[in-house]
């Protein structure tokens, strides 16, 4: 038996196997993202995501203290307004829902990093990201418009990074541009370069009351079907100006991942969307598969070649985290 290799040696025991672990964890890893509301005293469950709220200003505050104290610094805000219109204006006006949260939020806590989701469909009446026109296409071009008095407004307000996730054509280029013009040149902007047509957002859109009124998402989101044209699209939003990348949904794109990772040298982020949380989620609470899954769910991002990932899963984490170290 002379000649067999052993890989089992360097697997006896837990010193060994984390001393020769090739991929890990750390809480500075994670964006954990927070839905936030009109209201007082509201923090209410979101009924397709256990575990995960709807805040109001004043209580998103006491939130973002107990992430402090777990070690996360960074958080991705949605808005969700009261009143909906055909143009989407409470994302840009200066007292809507995200800028007076960003607002609050950086005063009292200037040391978290806050990041803004930048998309329409949370705002518009029929839900689509975008402006549309008489025949119900989402406009591109007009949209851009649109797309830079909200990023101008989200980086008024504070914002330490903008995050678009429209999938317009132009638009990283449009909102650097105009972020450059209005003093802002040092926000960075962190792409959904590659955002895929997918039905993972489904307890999201539940959750952010944005689902389209009519129709889908298909000509602007890219077909669950391709993966060269994802590197076109991270391409494009490099040339553009992006200064991050994200690829959404993540876990059934682990190979546009590892193939965005190969291809450029640029922090590259997966967005652990809401369907791939709460089918999870629901699994271990139900007692259906043990919660180790979550972790081996995320390692798998890292190890197809992450840097970051954008995660509800982060604050549960982040206490494991806390415990083995
Ligand atoms: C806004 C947006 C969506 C998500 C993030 N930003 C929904 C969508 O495109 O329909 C999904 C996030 C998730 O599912 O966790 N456009």
């Amino acid at each position: 038996m002379k000649d067999i290799r052993r890989t089992r040696r360097l697997r006896r025991n837990s010193a060994i196997r984390s001393m020769v672990r090739e991929t890990k964890l750390s809480v500075d890893d994670f964006i954990y993202p927070l839905f936030i509301v009109e209201g007082k005293g509201i923090k209410k469950e979101i009924h397709s995501m256990e575990d995960v709220y709807h805040y109001s200003i004043d209580m998103v505050l006491k939130e973002v203290e107990e992430l402090l104290r777990l070690g996360i610094k960074s958080i991705l805000l949605f808005g969700i307004p009261d009143q909906k219109d055909e143009i989407g204006t409470e994302a840009y006006r200066e007292e809507g829902i995200i800028q007076k949260a960003v607002k609050k939020i950086k005063k009292q806590f200037p040391e978290i990093y806050v990041i803004t989701d930048l998309c329409m469909c949370e705002y518009t009446s029929h839900g689509h990201c975008g402006i549309l026109t008489n025949d119900g296409e989402v406009d591109n071009d007009k949209t851009l418009e649109y797309l830079g008095k909200i990023a101008i407004s989200q980086a008024e307000s504070g914002a330490d990074m903008i995050a678009p996730s429209d999938m317009m054509d132009g638009r990283v280029k449009y909102i650097r541009n105009i972020l450059d013009e209005q003093g802002f040149k040092n926000i960075p902007i962190m792409s959904y370069s590659a955002k895929y047509a997918s039905s993972f957002y489904g307890p999201f859109r539940y959750a952010a009351d944005s689902a389209p009124v009519f129709g889908d998402r298909e000509s602007y989101q890219m077909d669950i079907a391709n993966t060269d044209e994802a590197l076109r699209e991270i391409e494009y939003d490099i040339e553009e100006g992006a200064d991050m990348i994200i690829v959404k949904p993540a876990l059934s794109y682990l190979d546009v991942i590892q193939r965005a990772k190969s291809n450029f040298n640029i922090p590259l982020v997966a967005y652990n969307v809401s369907g791939e949380y709460s089918i999870l989620k629901s699994a271990v609470k139900n007692g259906i598969i043990n919660e180790d899954a979550i972790m081996e769910s995320l390692i798998s991002m890292k190890r197809a070649g992450a840097d970051i990932i954008i995660s509800y899963f982060a604050k549960d984490i982040a206490k494991k985290l806390q415990v083995y170290n």
